[in-house]
């Protein structure tokens, strides 16, 4: 695999960064996941502005190809041949040749590295056929989940719970309230009304998110935008997820309940059709 690393490509054996790198050391870095569908980047003008926003809040340099990002995707989708997969991006604030709490000084240049990842089948994935299930957990995030920082060992942790629990992936709950899965946003759907928390610091704000409410208001769906809790999805007619790398997913069961029939919703196969049709 061809990776891009502060201005060259190079094999992935070839690409090295220092062991003082920050966002080895601190998780002192942000990150983009774009994804591919038929070699074409999905929503990447969406992707570069969160990125512009994370580098921002963290008060970190913008790298110097910035401007250059949608050239860098598009040559190594080329360089890797890739048809349907994603592209990782990440900027850390680079090394200072030492361990320090503080920021280096601005001469210290950020990290940039990007990858892709082939996912043949992505958009075919065959678990949008049959639902996924979900655990709930307590939300043990930091405070500032809007900015798509590095520090992912409590969605991982995430994760293996719920796969020790035989389940796909978990909802992080916060004063008895969802905010959302380990690496997703969270829907619920009563009647013609999709539910989905409202923006804020607790929450990533999902690029794919923006899309699909889009496409749901242009879909004469109703839509509201407030918390709800495990209780009230328990409840619901449908539930559902979204992300760069699942797209929309039907949510099946949670917490041991299955949510309408225990089948995908028809409001969330329906966005996943318009989704990736509007995407291709
Ligand atoms: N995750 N919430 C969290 C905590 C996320 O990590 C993600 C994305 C999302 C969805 O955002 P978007 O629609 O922009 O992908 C919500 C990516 C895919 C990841 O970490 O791999």
């Amino acid at each position: 695999r061809t990776v891009y690393l502060n201005g060259d490509y190079l094999s992935e054996e070839d690409a090295k960064i220092s062991i003082f790198d920050r966002s080895f050391l601190m998780a002192d870095g942000v990150y983009e996941v774009t994804s591919v569908l038929g070699g074409k980047l999905i929503d990447f003008a969406g992707h570069a502005t969160r990125l512009e926003r994370s580098l921002s809040e963290l008060g970190m340099q913008k790298p110097e190809a910035f401007d250059d990002l949608l050239e860098i995707h598009r040559e190594l989708v080329r360089l890797n041949e890739i048809d349907e997969g994603m592209i990782y991006l990440q900027v850390s604030r680079g090394s200072a040749g030492d361990r320090d709490f503080a920021y280096p000084s601005d001469d210290v240049k950020p990290t940039l590295v990007l990858f892709t990842q082939s996912k043949p089948g992505l958009a075919d994935n065959p678990a949008a056929k049959v639902g996924i299930k979900i655990i709930s957990i307590e939300d043990q995030r930091w405070g500032r989940r809007d900015i798509k920082t590095t520090q992912l060992l409590y969605p991982s942790m995430g994760k293996m719970m719920a796969k020790a629990a035989g389940c796909d992936d978990a909802w992080m709950v916060e004063d008895g309230n969802v905010t959302e899965g380990t690496s997703n946003n969270a829907y619920i759907v009563k009647g013609n009304t999709i539910i989905t928390r409202h923006l804020g610091n607790e929450i990533l704000h999902g690029i794919t998110r923006a899309a699909v409410l889009r496409f749901a208001k242009e879909a004469q769906m109703k839509v509201e935008e407030r918390s709800f809790s495990i209780e009230e999805a328990q409840g619901a007619d449908e539930a559902f997820i979204t992300s760069a790398s699942t797209f929309v997913m039907p949510v099946v069961e949670v917490d041991g309940a299955a949510i309408g029939t225990g089948k995908p919703g028809n409001i969330a196969a329906r966005l996943r059709e318009i989704y990736l049709d509007e995407s291709r």
